[in-house]
């Protein structure tokens, strides 16, 4: 590794000395991983919309491994990109590798996910993600008509990996939307797990969902208490909750509400059929749009248009950013939504 750095130093050295060898306008992107849909057409959104604007593109995937992803950027930097675009795994973990990409002058721009406790990092380009987690909990006070209903109802709640700084923003969000309820006496927490540290599965993974959902079931509901909802910040945790409930026996009749966000395939089918009830639609092409403005501004030495520069404190500076607006999607608007606008086509979320 640190060799790596030297090299990588010596060439900024050798290219600032004689500009001719330096590169052309070449961009790194660092995805998290390619398991999940979502990033999958973040890095292809990316890719197409920077090569279109006439930049050549570094894509790699890190499959969730933050030592991959650290040399990964490495190996970027190695090969003279001259804009790095970091949808991070651990927010936390990158303050060495960006430390290198400020000595040699590679502006970082973070990509979904706040890159935290560095002040190497230049820009962030997300959605709102507070809002994310208002959508999900003020879904379920309408599902549940928590205004005028009188409950008790019965929540279990998921947070997503503590890791992603995203997931704090999410479960916020929606906590403050339900916390009247709760004060209320209208929605009841049955396993008394609500503190985002116990709720929160690290690494984002469906498995590990619903291994906790079926500890949940085990644990609270096997006496036939009911569960009204289940409180999800992502579609990959929905999977594994939708599995869990398929498996314990849960049925029509006493199918819970449960929330998630990026509309993925499998999430928009079980929307359709009724398993899942809502998603957050966060167009990645709309995100990957507004990062490659971003990356055109650096490069030509403009201002950088942002529109939020007090809510992402990284820990060390306030990062400015531009925040794009999510939408929701249920069985009533998802068509609209997701294929009127071309993002899916028809038959990929037919139902079988
Ligand atoms: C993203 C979500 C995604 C999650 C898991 C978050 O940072 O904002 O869209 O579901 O990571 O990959």
């Amino acid at each position: 590794m640190k060799k790596a750095l030297f090299v990588i130093l010596l060439l900024a050295v050798f290219a600032a000395a004689f500009p001719v060898f330096a590169a052309g306008e070449k961009v790194g992107v660092a995805m998290p991983t390619n398991s999940l849909q979502r990033w999958n057409q973040d890095g292809q959104n990316m890719k197409a919309q920077l090569e279109k604007a006439g930049y050549e593109v570094i894509l790699e995937y890190a499959n969730n491994d933050v030592a991959a992803q650290i040399s990964q950027i490495e190996n970027m930097l190695l090969n003279d990109v001259q804009v790095l675009v970091v949808a991070s795994i651990d927010g936390g973990a990158l303050g060495e590798v960006l430390r290198t990409a400020n000595d040699v002058g590679v502006p970082v721009i973070a990509y979904d996910r706040l890159i935290t406790g560095t002040e190497y990092v230049d820009y962030y380009t997300s959605f709102d993600n507070y809002r994310v987690g208002a959508f999900q909990g003020e879904y379920i006070v309408k599902a549940l008509d928590l205004e005028n209903a009188e409950g008790p109802f019965n929540i279990e709640y998921f947070g997503g990996s503590p890791d992603d700084n995203n997931a704090h923003l999410f479960y916020q969000g929606a906590i403050d939307a339900l916390q009247p309820y709760i004060d209320a006496g209208k929605l009841v927490n049955p396993s008394g797990q609500i503190d985002f540290e116990t709720v929160a599965i690290l690494g984002w993974g469906s498995d590990d969902a619903q291994a906790r959902m079926d500890n949940l079931i085990n644990s609270y509901y096997s006496d036939g208490t009911k569960l009204d909802v289940v409180l999800s910040p992502n579609d990959s945790l929905a999977i594994g909750i939708v599995n869990s409930l398929i498996s314990a026996g849960f049925k029509e009749d006493n199918w819970p509400v449960v929330t998630g966000q990026d509309c993925d395939i499998p999430n928009v089918i079980n929307i359709v059929k009724g398993l899942q009830s809502m998603s957050i639609f966060k167009d990645t092409r709309t995100l990957a749009e507004r990062t490659v403005t971003m990356v055109a501004q650096i490069l030509a030495g403009e201002e950088v248009e942002v529109n939020n520069t007090e809510d992402y404190d990284n820990g060390v500076k306030v990062v400015p950013s531009f925040l794009c607006d999510p939408v929701f999607a249920d069985k009533d608007n998802y068509k609209e939504l997701l294929v009127d606008t071309g993002y899916y086509t028809e038959d990929q979320i037919k139902v079988e």
